[in-house]
């Protein structure tokens, strides 16, 4: 029995091989030419439309390789398998031979083509690392753990404007920063809400004895759940609503959440109320801000 005979329709591919192998590699070489362009193109300052250009050449060289190779170079059947005596005739042993060693070459070819494959999916992944960790944005730093809320802080409005203990009616609320702080996009974690909840001294929780002068109560406005700000007070009911999932947080209570998937409290700031009846911070908080993570352990 031929060769042809084992494999029909091999013909036609057996031509065209040695071609198509070129086709591969060229294709997967070019990949790596863009990818490489892409990555100067990033660096030295960036243009979309030269970075398109590569990125396409990246892409398309991959693509064409693996479009070629699958469609050309692995065997396409249908097989047809003679069966035969268990003792093969010595000129099946002959061709077995001669396919046997058509293939050890092919099987090396295989293997470049392989690592060129490699390589190009490789230097990709690796240079648009790059540009991929950085669209992430800067590091936080500390920004995630600390707010600018210290002792003696002035409470201001977003414009500036100091905020002071007779500013406010009962049911009455507002947003206030750190005096230095205020109206930054960057500060968002300084937001705090500050509602006058009754005209005398409130206690929210144990230990906050002093916390409430006068009925102001300030509670950090980055919810606790995913970080949205808690802007909605509801007078009647004296809770605080974030929009973005309806928790409900209790003012009357340290703003613990009675509603919804906030896990925590909204963190309460201490106030006082200086002599120059100026609304001012104890301290910073006491407990971290806005949603926990792993990295916080809160
Ligand atoms: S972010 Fe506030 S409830 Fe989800």
């Amino acid at each position: 029995m031929s060769d042809t005979q084992l494999f029909e329709g091999a013909g036609d591919q057996e031509i065209r091989r040695p071609l198509m192998e070129k086709v591969v590699a060229i294709s997967f070489i070019v990949s790596v030419i863009g990818t490489i362009g892409l990555g100067v193109t990033y660096w030295v300052g960036g243009q979309p439309q030269v970075e398109g250009g590569f990125l396409f050449l990246a892409l398309g060289g991959i693509g064409v390789g693996i479009v070629s190779w699958g469609k050309y170079l692995v065997p396409q059947g249908p097989y047809v398998q003679e069966r035969h005596e268990m003792k093969s005739a010595p000129e099946d042993l002959d061709a077995m031979h001669a396919s046997l060693s058509r293939g050890l070459g092919q099987v090396g070819r295989r293997k470049f083509l392989l690592r060129l494959l490699g390589g190009a999916v490789g230097v990709f992944g690796i240079i648009n690392l790059f540009p991929f960790l950085r669209s992430l944005g800067p590091v936080p730093g500390k920004s995630l753990f600390v707010t600018n809320w210290k002792h003696g802080s002035e409470l201001v409005t977003a414009d500036g404007r100091t905020v002071l203990a007779s500013d406010l009616e009962v049911g009455g609320v507002m947003t206030v920063f750190p005096k230095g702080f205020e109206g930054e996009p960057s500060n968002a974690i300084d937001q705090v809400i500050l509602v006058r909840a009754a005209d005398y001294d409130l206690v929210t929780r144990p230990g906050r004895e002093t916390w409430g002068p006068q009925g102001y109560l300030a509670f950090s406005k980055v919810c606790t759940h995913a970080g949205c700000p808690v802007g909605l007070y509801q007078e009647l009911t004296q809770q605080l609503l974030c929009p973005c999932h309806q928790s409900l947080f209790d003012v009357l209570t340290g703003a613990t959440n009675v509603f919804g998937p906030a896990p925590r409290p909204l963190p309460q700031l201490p106030l006082y109320v200086g002599s120059d009846g100026v609304l001012r911070s104890q301290s910073g908080f006491d407990e971290p801000i806005g949603p926990g993570f792993w990295e916080r352990g809160a």
